[in-house]
């Protein structure tokens, strides 16, 4: 949906109540804007008065009743409430999940024969698009380091189309330089898009920052309550077109249900994720203090690999990183985490609970090193925590019960 000026005035909490909320979609004719919430608009039919309206046929644009795979004001107002989040984007496509977000926007830029250069710290599922369905097409995938801008730079080449980036990468955090990724990109005529799963458009800025289009796993921040998964791409109007249009062509369609879910869910994510960033940064801060803990990655952290640039380009964080422990066993940092009665084991993030997954990118990199420069080629079992909304002090005294469980296994 187009972004609205209305609203642009307002700070992102503000917006985050007012997105999205048309009173045509909120209301129905002499009652406009009657209800808080758009309905839930349940239709795979709509129906036409009469004959000459069918064949009248409408365009084919947002907002316009058509068939139920072209959705309804539920799904407009969700689409139209990303769009006003997101600074600088013409529209947002919804997709299924994140991975079909990924997944519709590669398609939408990529040809046989074209190269797409991906970040080495990309969400493994991307990373297997690359080896899968992208190579059975035709297309060639590289990956490059991705805090360094002259590997990028010398990875390019006459058939590269795109580049995919991800930042900070959702298992090693590593923040990469995304401005001058996508100037570097823009001068060579590749393509930017950026997964910001991770910041949301409320932490980093990415068509601001440069990028041409910004994909999201709304299963993360904006859902916030682990019960509904979706993904969506937001672009300026020259790619939004073609990126609905390709989205329309695989068949494509979010349920009304799910979207009025991340309706909700997105009401409150500013201040989910404001609690969730302070929490989470007091969380790192004490494990930085720990005898156990050999590093501690979490951009929001002075000192932390990436901190520079995250305090250069971000307005805000959220709940997610990753620690490493000093030396230890596979074994003992099962230990850990099954000492743990707060943080379940599970591998998403960004709800309301925390999580604890452990962290093992050596086998599945194959552009840069994990350990990361810097750390002890023994310091190699990382943790990723999500840190949702519990009290502070509760989590770190499960942390410590975890540690002592280590420490007891690795000895
Ligand atoms: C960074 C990142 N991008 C994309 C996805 C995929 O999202 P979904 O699970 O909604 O397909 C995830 C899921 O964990 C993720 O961590």
């Amino acid at each position: 949906m187009s972004s609205s000026d209305d609203i642009d005035n307002y700070g992102l909490a503000t917006r985050g109540v007012l997105a999205g909320r048309r009173a045509e979609w909120t209301g129905t004719p002499g009652h406009p804007g009657a209800v808080v919430n758009p309905p839930v608009w349940r239709a795979s039919t709509h129906l036409y008065p009469d004959m000459a309206a069918l064949r009248a046929h409408p365009a084919n644009e947002d907002g316009r009743f058509y068939y139920g795979r072209r959705g309804s004001p539920t799904q407009w107002a969700l689409s139209e409430a990303l769009t006003q989040l997101e600074g600088g984007a013409a529209g947002t496509v919804l997709y299924p999940s994140g991975v079909s977000a990924i997944a519709g926007v590669l398609l939408t830029v990529l040809r046989p024969g074209d190269v797409l250069l991906m970040t080495d710290n990309a969400y493994e599922p991307s990373r297997v698009m690359g080896r899968g369905l992208l190579k059975d097409l035709g297309i060639e995938t590289r990956w490059f380091d991705p805090t360094d801008l002259a590997a990028f730079e010398a990875a390019c080449c006459e058939r590269t189309r795109c580049v995919l980036l991800e930042s900070p990468g959702s298992l090693t955090m590593e923040v990469q330089d995304v401005p001058a990724l996508a100037a570097a990109a823009k001068a060579r005529g590749i393509v930017s898009v950026l997964d910001n799963t991770w910041a949301s458009p409320l932490g980093f800025s990415g068509l601001k920052h440069g990028v041409d289009i910004v994909t999201m796993s709304l299963t993360k921040h904006v859902s916030g309550h682990s019960d509904c998964m979706m993904g969506s791409a937001s672009a300026g109007a020259e790619w939004y077109r073609k990126l609905r249009l390709r989205s329309q062509g695989l068949g494509l369609v979010v349920s009304p249900d799910d979207a009025s879910l991340m309706l909700r869910g997105l009401r409150t994510m500013k201040h989910r994720l404001e609690a969730e960033t302070a929490s989470a940064l007091a969380i790192a801060r004490w494990l930085e203090g720990r005898p156990e803990v050999a590093r501690v990655l979490c951009p929001m952290l002075p000192g932390s690999p990436g901190h520079e640039l995250w305090a250069r380009d971000f307005t805000g964080g959220c709940g997610l990183f990753s620690f490493v422990l000093k030396g230890g066993t596979s074994a003992a940092r099962d230990a850990l985490i099954d000492a743990l009665d707060l943080f379940g084991i599970g591998y998403s993030w960004g709800g309301f609970e925390s999580l604890a997954t452990p962290v093992d990118p050596a086998s599945i990199r194959t552009a840069s090193a994990w350990p990361l420069k810097g750390m002890d080629a023994q310091d190699c079992f990382g943790v990723r925590l999500s840190i949702g909304l519990e009290d502070t002090a509760d989590l770190i005294a499960d942390l410590e019960r975890g540690l002592a469980a280590w420490a007891g296994a690795s000895t």
